[in-house]
């Protein structure tokens, strides 16, 4: 069946919030089979049904059967009708944050993916699209601000001192798109006049007193929809646009239509509150949920097998936003460190899949890296593939194509193909196979042909479920580097010249033959990182220095430095657990000080160069028998000894980086503070008594966030007066703002310091913590046991036992936060032996909890499979 229109009326009340639904249904004329059913199974969870009506008539209870899921109602008509259902929901006893709940007193929504269903009884799939209309009243004191997707129709005032708002949604929408908020918010206004001329009021709400933290969201949001119409022809298509920030929320923001609701540590920055990192996050996360009003509003998904349809692409268009309005390579470098940290850990353990799922147990659990970042990377080579001219014309027919429709990959892939004659079918196997291949490259030079030979494998390793894998086209850039730092032509035998520097892998092994090469260049492969392959090439540490020195492009130089800083840090490692002494790395440090000192490179650029692989990145390296003590040790050993080669340079460096007058927030400005932050962190590795001091000085003299927290993030790992100091005085300033306190909670839970679980287990029972508050769980719990391998692999295993315990706890009421916490075991398979062995016995003891939610027993029994 179709619903086709929705009339809600909604009282709200803090316990007993009465909805009552008007559905228009129809039979859907595209179903399978040739007569319409005559049972209609609605969803709906945690609801009290009051009231149903038929085509106006009352159904007694013999007519439908109520289960803890659904609601089943016989001997529905052959032909459309309408139903009228009332029911009754307790938004304040709703700590799952999904469906209707309350957050600081103010009542908002969350339906993606399965949330509707938690406000009323619907059929809460995404490729049933009605218009929506919505009335909502409640008390005037309580919620004098009422919200919902579309337009407002009207408002008036109600006896008893309450009050109403209509609105009107023109756009047909799956129900995970639907929203709703009251209560008492203050609102920020601004207007934007689209390309064709037509105004759109903009409006952000948030907590009273909170308004002048709001400018930059709204500059983000103009740069947003500004972007989207020049680069996609993309224009915004209602009156208004609002966003609403809240405080208690599972992720980060929801594109709900024409009412995203946000992550209030998403919207709210000012120079003493936010650093630039959260500056930077804000800005791509409203062009994310912005971009979604286009790829995913007004197309959706048919099912949520095609997620990425959505995810990947619009991750993929705020990626090319932030490119464009800050710095292409540092922008792309940070994509690809992100996904190498979150999204190949994953594709390599046992939560691997495909980009597209073929199954899942609880869609929640799919909102994972892989959907989103990997998903995005599939775009990325789409683009490479067809070109930008080929990209943007099947864009353009895809938008053209399927507005309006819940749609699937297959129909996106199709519009590029119809847009450039490309065969895309080879490539379509990227959304059906799970893991990273490993791309295997040999490269050789024959001074006396002149020529040089790239052989390349793609070795495909099985993944939970996918045993055999076929092989994949894999765009793959390149450029050979001659000895004078200039790239040497591209050309193949037989005359053929490689069409933008890239080679299309299709086969599992292929030989490319390159002639006409006048010397014995170094090959610079993957650039830009072309595609998300692990990438093997036996280059010497003396090529990826030269590479770390002059490729042309500027990401594989980057990508040099961390391959030779990954290769040290290993090798120290290696050392250590043998009880040996390492070999430096003093070559690596030198080019390190030439690339300091080069100032035709952005500050941004260089402090991504100075910035070390982190634990997690080395874990990665290294991929079994992972001890992460040992590696610890070892990057502080790496960093120490960089420290000390260039310790001049880097307080020259230092205090270069100082910016005299107001903070800017812009992306230079906020280069230049993380080059000086880069600076510091080596410096302070040292272990000098005169850098504890100058790294207490940065503390004490910040002027914004950033450089507080840059100080802040050090000292939490030096015992001694200096940190206590900092701790004390940053809780003093910042104990009554719920989000700044986050940080304060966070950098305790990251601290190298032994004594720091039992710091942390001591803070879930600070006054200002909350366990149902997920940005507390992630700022303090989260931060343990995600970024601070160190202390969460305590060898005792009590990292894990403290992180296995407050899964179970959170577990009880939001089973989404509880699965997110529970990933964090997500590369226990790569522990060594008995750290390994601890992890597992953590992961069994959840598993024997006999009322786990569907979300962590998922997760769990993929875990332990
Ligand atoms: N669609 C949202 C985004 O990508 C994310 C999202 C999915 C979400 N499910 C959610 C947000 C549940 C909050 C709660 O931006
Ligand atoms: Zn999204």
């Amino acid at each position: 069946h179709l619903i086709e229109r929705v009339a809600l009326d909604i009282a709200l009340d803090p316990e007993a919030t009465r909805v009552r639904a008007r559905l228009k249904v129809r039979p859907n004329p595209a179903a399978q089979s040739p007569m319409p059913a005559r049972t209609l199974v609605l969803d709906g969870e945690g609801l009290a049904l009051e009231a149903i009506k038929l085509s106006g008539r009352r159904l007694g209870s013999e007519a439908y059967e109520l289960t803890s899921q659904a609601l089943i109602i016989h001997d529905i008509p052959d032909r459309a009708f309408t139903l009228e259902i009332t029911s009754v929901c307790n938004p304040s006893a709703n700590k799952a944050l999904s469906g209707l709940y309350r957050s600081r007193g103010i009542y908002c929504t969350q339906c993606e993916a399965q949330g509707f269903r938690r406000l009323s009884y619907f059929l809460d799939r995404p490729d049933v699209l009605a218009v929506y209309e919505t009335r909502i009243e409640a008390h005037r004191d309580e919620a004098p601000i009422l919200l919902s997707n579309g337009n407002r129709l009207a408002r008036g005032r109600l006896a008893g001192g309450r009050h109403f708002a209509l609105w009107h949604d023109p756009h047909p929408k799956p129900s995970y798109l639907f929203a709703l908020v009251g209560g008492d918010l203050a609102v920020v206004r601004d207007r934007f006049v689209t390309m064709s001329g037509r105004r759109v009021r903009l409006e952000i709400y948030v907590e009273p007193g909170k308004e002048d933290r709001c400018a930059w969201a709204m500059e983000c949001l103009k740069r947003a929809m500004r972007w989207d119409e020049e680069k996609f022809g993309r224009e915004y298509d209602l009156d208004t646009f609002m966003i609403v920030a809240v405080s208690d929320f599972n992720m980060g923001a929801m594109e709900n239509k024409g009412l995203n609701i946000f992550n209030d540590k998403l919207i709210l920055a000012s120079p003493e509150t936010a650093t630039d990192e959260t500056y930077a996050a804000i800005e791509s996360v409203i062009a994310h949920e912005y971009f979604h009003n286009w790829t995913g509003n007004r197309i959706t998904c048919r099912d949520w097998f095609q997620l990425c349809l959505k995810e990947g692409l619009t991750v993929f268009r705020d990626q090319e936003f932030s490119a464009d309005v800050r710095s292409g390579v540092v922008q792309r470098i940070d994509d690809v460190r992100r996904l190498k940290a979150h999204q190949f850990p994953e594709d390599a353990g046992p939560l691997a899949h495909p980009v597209r799922p073929e199954k899942y147990i609880e869609i929640n659990n799919f909102y994972t890296a892989t959907v989103y970042q990997k998903g995005a990377e599939l775009c990325r080579m789409i683009r490479t593939i067809v070109g930008d001219e080929g990209f943007r014309k099947g864009m353009d027919l895809y938008f053209e194509r399927h507005d309006g429709e819940a749609t699937t990959v297959e129909a996106f892939i199709a519009c590029f193909e119809d847009a450039t004659g490309c065969d895309l079918a080879q490539f379509m196997q990227w959304y059906r196979q799970a893991g990273t291949p490993e791309l295997v490259a040999r490269f050789t030079y024959d001074p006396k042909a002149r020529a040089a030979m790239l052989d390349v494998e793609q070795v495909l390793l099985p993944t939970p479920g996918q045993a055999r894998k076929r092989p994949l086209h894999i765009p793959l850039a390149l450029g050979l580097v001659g000895p004078d730092g200039r790239d040497l032509p591209l050309k193949l035998a037989g005359g053929e010249r490689v069409a933008d520097g890239v080679l299309h892998l299709t086969r599992r092994r292929q030989s490319f033959r390159f002639v006409d090469v006048p010397a014995r260049p170094v090959p610079s492969l993957l650039r830009g990182f072309s595609a998300p392959v692990n990438l093997t090439i036996d280059l010497s540490d003396g090529e990826l220095l030269f590479l770390m020195g002059h490729d042309s492009d500027l990401y594989n130089r980057w990508q040099a430095a961390e391959t030779l800083a990954l290769r040290l840090a290993s090798r120290i490692t290696a050392a250590i657990r043998a009880g040996k002494q390492a070999r430096p790395g003093l070559a690596y440090a030198r080019t390190l000080g030439e690339l300091l000192a080069d100032e035709a490179l952005e500050p941004a650029y260089r402090a991504r160069l100075l910035t070390l692989p982190s634990e997690a990145e080395i874990a990665r390296h290294i991929g079994r028998d992972v001890d992460p003590g040992a590696i610890h040790r070892a990057r502080r050993r790496l960093m120490a000894l960089v420290a000390r080669a260039l310790y001049h340079p880097l307080v020259a460096a230092y205090e270069a980086a100082a910016t005299p007058g107001p903070y800017s927030p812009d992306a230079a400005s906020a280069g230049r503070r993380a080059l000086g932050a880069a600076v510091l962190q080596l410096l302070a590795a040292t272990g000098r008594k005169a850098e504890v001091a100058r790294v207490a000085r940065h503390y004490a003299r910040a002027r914004s966030m950033t450089e507080r927290t840059a100080a802040l993030g050090l000292l939490v790992d030096i015992k001694g007066p200096e940190r206590e100091r900092a701790l004390t005085d940053f809780y003093r300033r910042f104990k009554d703002d719920h989000i700044v306190i986050d940080k304060w909670f966070a950098f305790q839970a990251i601290s190298a310091l032994p004594e720091t679980l039992e710091t942390v287990a001591a803070l879930t029972r600070h006054e200002l913590f909350s366990i149902r508050n997920p940005n507390k769980v992630r700022a303090l719990v989260g931060a343990f046991a995600m970024s601070n391998p160190l202390q969460f692999h305590r060898p005792d295993g009590a990292g894990y036992a403290f992180v296995a315990e407050r899964v179970l706890e959170i577990d009880r009421f939001n089973p989404q936060l509880a699965a997110r916490l529970l990933s964090a075991f997500k590369s226990w398979k790569v522990l060594e032996p008995v750290r390994q062995r601890l992890a597992r016995q953590q992961l069994r003891r959840i598993a024997r909890r006999k009322t786990l939610s569907r979300d962590v027993y998922d997760i769990v029994t993929r875990m332990l499979a």
